[in-house]
C-alpha cells in the first residue's frame, strides 16, 4: 500500500492553519480528509449554479466520484485543501500534478464567502505548496467570463492568456522552476592555470 503511505506523507506535511477572513470570521485552513465527503457534498450542492459553473464547468450535479477523487484518490504529490468554519467547508483549492510536473489548481468558495480573500489566500498558499515540493510550474484553465478569477490569477503573478483552440477558456500558467540547462562552455579560468602562471607573465 506505498501509495496510501506517501498520500498520508503529502497531506500530513500540511498544517492546520487559523485564518481571519476580511469580515472577522475566524475559519480553519488544512489538508482534506477521507471522512470529509459528506460535507464537501453538502459544500459543492449549496453552491451557485454559476459558481458551480465557473469550477466545475457545469452548472448541474457534480458526480460523487468527482468529490471522491478529491478527498482520496491522491497520487502522492497532489494536494486538497478545504476551508471550515466550525464543521462546515467554505472553501476548497487542490491542485493535481500532471505528467508535465505542473500543478493544474482549482479553487471555489461558497458563495456568501466570497469576496473576503478566502480565494487570493488559497491560490497563493496552493503556490507556496508548490514551490516548497520544487514543482515546474502550474496551470489551469479559466473560463473567460470568470473576470474575478483571472483578474487574481494575474495579481498572484500568473500569465493569463486566451486558449486559441477555445476562446471560452483562458489558460493561466506560472513558472516556479527553470527546467536545469547543460553548463554553458566557458573559457579556461585562472583555477585551471598553473600555480606560477602569474608569476610567470
Ligand atoms: C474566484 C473565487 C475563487 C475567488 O475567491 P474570493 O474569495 O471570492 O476572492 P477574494 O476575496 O480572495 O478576492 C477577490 C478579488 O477579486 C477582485 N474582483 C472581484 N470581482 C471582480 C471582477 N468582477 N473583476 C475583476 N476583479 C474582481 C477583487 O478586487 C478582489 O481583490 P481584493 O482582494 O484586492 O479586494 C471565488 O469567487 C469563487 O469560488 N468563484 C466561483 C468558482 C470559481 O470561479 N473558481 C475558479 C475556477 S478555476
Amino acid at each position: 500500500m506505498k501509495w496510501m503511505n506517501e498520500q498520508r506523507d503529502a497531506q500530513a506535511a500540511i498544517s492546520e492553519e487559523s485564518w481571519t477572513v476580511r469580515g472577522g470570521a475566524q475559519v480553519t485552513l488544512r489538508a482534506a480528509r477521507v471522512s470529509d465527503h459528506g460535507r464537501l457534498r453538502a459544500f459543492v450542492d449549496g453552491l451557485s449554479r454559476e459558481s458551480r459553473y465557473f469550477r466545475f464547468l457545469t452548472g448541474g450535479p457534480v458526480a460523487n466520484e468527482t468529490l471522491a477523487r478529491f478527498v482520496s484518490r491522491r497520487q502522492d504529490r497532489d494536494v486538497a485543501l478545504v476551508v471550515t468554519f466550525g464543521e462546515v467547508i467554505v472553501a476548497n483549492a487542490e491542485y493535481v500534478v500532471n505528467d508535465e510536473g505542473l500543478a493544474e489548481l482549482a479553487v471555489v468558495v461558497a458563495d456568501n464567502w466570497q469576496g473576503q480573500g478566502l480565494g487570493r489566500r488559497l491560490i497563493q498558499r496552493l503556490q507556496q505548496l508548490a514551490r516548497a515540493a520544487s514543482l515546474r510550474g502550474m496551470r489551469g484553465d479559466v473560463l473567460s467570463e470568470n473576470r474575478r478569477m483571472l483578474a487574481i490569477m494575474r495579481d498572484c503573478g500568473f500569465a493569463t492568456r486566451r486558449n486559441p483552440e477555445d476562446s471560452l477558456l483562458h489558460e493561466v500558467s506560472l513558472t516556479l522552476a527553470e527546467p536545469r540547462k547543460a553548463p554553458a562552455p566557458s573559457a579556461p579560468s585562472a583555477e585551471w592555470l598553473p600555480r606560477d602562471w602569474f608569476a610567470a607573465n
